[in-house]
């Protein structure tokens, strides 16, 4: 393949997504991860099952980063998973330090990647991100806002009993609690879903979307979800490698834009070449804006903690 892509974290989420990526042929993939035959087990295992799928991407698995050299996108899912009992925002000193570390490493031998970020707590590792890699902010994304307008397309289909491809739905705001799931912007069709669901019906929706994370934490017990996370990170890399310029809502670092300064948040962006190519600011309710200012103060919250941490 001409394109390569490294994963960071060959753990649920990480190795789901080399999968994802070789099986889509969109690029060849380095797993790295700091547990020594993890990464290099799962490549092999991966190239055993390319002759079935039917592909000739590259994977290679291994404990240090020479490997990952000139790769044009890295994404970043090592450190702890959240279990029963915690939230994402228990694993932030861990994390910190984990996100930092690898990606000076990344930033050494890939200078000009596109990160993508998936690591918990998302928005604040985004920061963790940005200022270990020294990248632009075009460059250094957060995957969440496509996992969670993908839980909550997954939950209209399921409501209506029509094919998710109808389905479209906007996320935004922080990964967390305070995430600002919008229906006047989710549509079947087309059509705004305030017209095919009940008002009472939709808050249920919002809400199990909102808790989708703990939903699955709470079935797994051991760990958190990564089908549909993998799945989300590969949508982002996808428009990114074809450079499709696909409108998605992701973390991205706001100057600005909604009124909202210095912090990463879930915003719908276009996804190109570039990495972030244009924030796109959508006109938002008084309520919305509320909700989207309050979820912006419980990612300053994590910011100040992570200045904190030192
Ligand atoms: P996992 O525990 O299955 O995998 C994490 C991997 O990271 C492990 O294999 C571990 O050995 C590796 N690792 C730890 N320290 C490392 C280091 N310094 N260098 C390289 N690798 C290292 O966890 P899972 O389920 O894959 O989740 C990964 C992260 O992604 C968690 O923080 C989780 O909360 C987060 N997550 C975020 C989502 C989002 O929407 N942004 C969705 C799902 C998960
Ligand atoms: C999720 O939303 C744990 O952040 C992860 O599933």
């Amino acid at each position: 393949m001409d394109k390569k892509v490294t994963v960071v974290g060959a753990g649920n989420v990480g190795a789901t997504a080399a999968q994802r990526l070789a099986e889509k042929e969109l690029c060849d993939v380095v797993l790295v991860d700091i547990v020594e035959g993890v990464p290099q087990g799962k490549a092999l295992d991966l190239t055993e099952a390319a002759p079935i799928e039917k592909h000739d991407a590259h994977l290679t698995g291994s404990n240090g980063y020479e490997e990952t050299a000139g790769s044009d996108i890295v994404i970043i899912t090592a450190g702890i998973p959240r279990k029963p009992g915690m939230s994402r925002d228990d694993l932030i000193s861990t994390n910190a330090g984990i996100i930092k570390s690898v990606t000076e490493q990344i930033a050494k031998y890939s200078p000009n990647a596109v990160l993508i970020i998936v690591s918990n707590p998302l928005d604040a590792m985004c920061h963790v991100a940005f200022e270990a890699s020294g990248f632009p902010k075009n460059r250094v994304i957060g995957m969440a806002g496509v996992l969670d307008s993908a839980r909550f397309r997954a939950f209209i289909a399921m409501e209506l009993d029509v094919s998710v491809e109808n389905t479209h739905a906007f996320v935004l705001g922080g990964h967390g609690d305070t995430m600002v799931p919008l229906p006047r912007y989710s549509t079947v069709a087309g059509i705004p879903i305030t017209e095919l669901i009940s008002k009472e019906r939709i808050a249920e929706l919002v809400d199990r979307t909102a808790n989708g994370g703990a939903e699955i934490v709470g079935l797994l017990k051991t760990g958190s979800a990564y089908y549909a996370p993998a799945s989300a990170a590969v949508e982002m890399a996808e428009s990114i490698l074809k450079d499709k310029k696909k409108v998605l809502p992701c973390a991205a670092y706001l100057q600005g834009e909604y009124g909202i300064n210095d912090l990463y948040i879930g915003v719908p962006v276009k996804l190109g070449k570039n990495g972030v190519e244009q924030v796109i600011e959508i006109t938002l309710t008084e309520e919305e804006k509320t909700a989207l200012m309050k979820s912006a103060a419980a990612v300053q919250g994590l910011k100040d903690d992570l200045a904190k941490l030192g």
